[in-house]
């Protein structure tokens, strides 16, 4: 097992652990609180082994509570739920959550940890390579309102997020490269080694007969990817855990990938839903074709043409679904827009961004 911290303030804040097997989880657990473990219920099959990998190493959980864990599922009314659960259980200030499950599962059942009481100890197993390499690291947790996404929530670290490489065994390449989406987009920030790597291991395998044992068999390498990203996520929230500086490089793509995920999945019947990493990766793309209008990348080192092919190779999508004009009016209302001013991540070369501040118009019409 490899091990990662998230240092704030000079404190340790929380423990990234990546592993091999669920097996090993046994003594990141708390020895002397009461374990109350949320789930979706779709990781059923997972749960099983952690309490049986928790009673090896003494560790007593309390309970279980299996939730459905989609985007219209991550609301107010859910995380009343995980809390009355967990006052009918009889969960007193000394109790720990542990969630395990995708990005989902672990902002609501963070968000429910960080305010049940005012506030109890939570830690979590992440089941999706998304949430291993971007979710379920720096502490933001959440839910949705209404049509809109994560805007009540809190920043509050999980003790630890433990991930594994058998969790990611039962999932289909398509959700897997949700979160390859996010990986590379960490690598892009820091990291062009491991970005390299991250190419080679995934064009193998998406080219591979088969798909399942090639991600097997490349165990040992994913995992050594997986920490690598979720080390720069953690050295990044450690130095910004608010998000007023080098944080806001982690939304490298992002304001575009809100803007088609807005268009794609509320948008009329004829709108293809479109999920995260999809949309991620599509707005690297157009993150990358702004940079070089801004930094006037040209010839070998132009990084759109770079990354459409490395994407590509990997399976990513890479076309805009939709003409730039019509993200415009949406990423307008970006949160993170400041007096209508939108902190762009630009990409000075693979493994280097900087932040560059414009408006939604003015990015719009270097793009078309
Ligand atoms: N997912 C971006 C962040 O955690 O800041």
């Amino acid at each position: 097992m490899n091990l990662t911290y998230i240092e704030t303030d000079g404190k340790r804040a929380g423990i990234i652990a990546t592993a091999d097997r669920l097996s090993e989880i046994g003594c990141i657990l708390p020895e002397k609180s009461p374990i109350y473990i949320v789930h979706d219920i779709n990781v059923a099959c997972h749960v099983e082994k952690i309490r049986a990998a928790a009673m090896s190493e003494g560790r007593c959980i309390k309970g279980e509570l299996a939730i459905t864990a989609g985007e219209n599922e991550k609301n107010f009314m859910t995380v009343t739920n995980i809390c009355r659960w967990l006052l009918e259980s009889g969960a007193d200030r000394n109790a720990f959550v542990l969630a395990v499950g995708g990005g989902i599962t672990s902002d609501m059942a963070g968000f429910a940890a960080s305010v049940y009481k005012r506030g109890i100890r939570f830690g979590y197993v992440a089941t999706t390579l998304l949430a291993q390499v971007d979710a379920a690291i720096g502490g933001k947790n959440g839910v949705n309102l209404d049509s809109y996404k994560n805007i009540i929530g809190v920043i509050r670290q999980p003790e630890f997020t433990f991930s594994c490489m058998e969790v990611l065994e039962t999932l289909p390449y398509k959700v897997i490269l949700s979160g390859l989406a996010e990986m590379l987009k960490t690598f892009i920030i820091g990291d062009r080694n491991s970005y390299f790597k991250a190419l080679s291991v995934f064009s193998h395998i998406r080219t591979a007969g088969d798909r399942k044992a090639a991600m097997i068999s490349a165990g040992k390498e994913l995992q050594e990817l997986i920490y690598a990203a979720s080390g720069i996520k953690a050295g990044i929230v450690g130095r910004d855990q608010y998000e007023n500086g080098e944080r806001r490089k982690l939304n490298l793509g992002h304001t575009f990938a809100h803007a088609i995920e807005k268009l794609a999945n509320e948008g009329n019947e004829a709108d293809m839903p479109i999920s995260h990493g999809d949309a991620v990766a599509t707005g690297m793309i157009l993150a990358a074709r702004l940079s070089d209008r801004i930094f006037r990348h040209n010839g070998d080192d132009c990084l759109e043409l770079r990354l459409v092919k490395d994407f590509l190779s990997c399976g990513l999508p890479t076309e805009c679904p939709y003409p730039v004009e019509k993200l415009t009016d949406i990423m307008k209302k970006d949160k993170k827009a400041e007096n209508g001013t939108i902190h762009f991540v630009l990409i000075e070369n693979i493994g280097n961004v900087t932040t560059y501040d414009m408006t939604a118009e003015e990015a719009s019409a270097m793009l078309v």
